[in-house]
């Protein structure tokens, strides 16, 4: 799969489906509130039914705004009824730690038949534990891993390696990108997927010593026609 686009934009996401190079979209509300979203909950369901509708059948992943576990089931599946493509971001815990949102998991992937990312997660044992449960996607978010002093790389090595070993079919997506390199390093650490802002495709396609390159190109193609 490789890459996600990490954004909320409709013109983003068409660009880099044009490029022929994004796989799925990954969204939280963050991403929403920077790219222009209003309206709370309902501004959000609908720029996902555009993007979904945009990129079907690639996945698009879309956060719940609730921390009530009651509301984070309904929420879920009412936003995943918007469109099949859709899949539902449930934090791995609250922001206190409180730990109801894996049973949420747990509920929406084998009682409502609702995909879903685990998401917020900074450890392999964080993302196993979703896995378990039964997400779809688990989501560590490498480049915070890294500022908090560990190595993205290794949680995400060991992280695939006993999801085989156990016969877990999770898909380990990698977010939180702080540099150009961590695309590669991460995919070849183990990463199923790694989702990238538009700054970062940018910056993984133009390097200097290329345009110089295509420069001489182009002047030697001219200096041809005038021979
Ligand atoms: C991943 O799914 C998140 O949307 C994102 O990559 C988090 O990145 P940040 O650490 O830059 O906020």
């Amino acid at each position: 799969m490789a890459i996600f686009l990490d954004s909320g934009k409709i013109e983003q996401v068409e660009k880099y489906l044009k490029w022929g190079v994004i796989r799925g979209v990954t969204t939280n509300p963050t991403i929403l509130l920077k790219d222009g979203v209003t309206g709370g909950a309902e501004g959000m369901k609908k720029r996902a039914q555009e993007i979904a509708a945009m990129i079907a059948p690639l996945p698009l992943s879309l956060e719940v705004t609730s921390n009530d576990p009651g509301e984070m089931v309904s929420q879920a599946r009412e936003f995943a009824s918007l469109a099949d493509n859709i899949n539902i971001k449930i934090t791995i815990h609250g922001p206190e730690g409180e730990d109801d949102n894996i049973a949420v998991i747990h509920e929406l992937e084998t009682v409502h038949d609702v995909r879903v990312n685990a998401t917020a997660m900074m450890s392999a044992q964080q993302c196993l534990l979703a896995a378990l449960a039964g997400a779809t996607y688990v989501s560590l978010f490498g480049g915070r891993v890294n500022n908090m002093g560990y190595d993205a790389s290794d949680e995400i090595t060991r992280l695939r390696e006993v999801l085989e070993l156990q016969g877990l079919e999770s898909q380990i997506i990698i977010g939180s990108v702080r540099e150009i390199n961590n695309v590669i390093t991460w995919l070849h650490a183990g990463a199923h997927i790694v989702t990238v802002t538009p700054d970062v495709i940018g910056g993984m396609l133009v390097h200097p010593y290329s345009k110089e390159t295509v420069r001489m190109f182009l002047a030697d193609a001219a200096k041809c026609e005038a021979c």
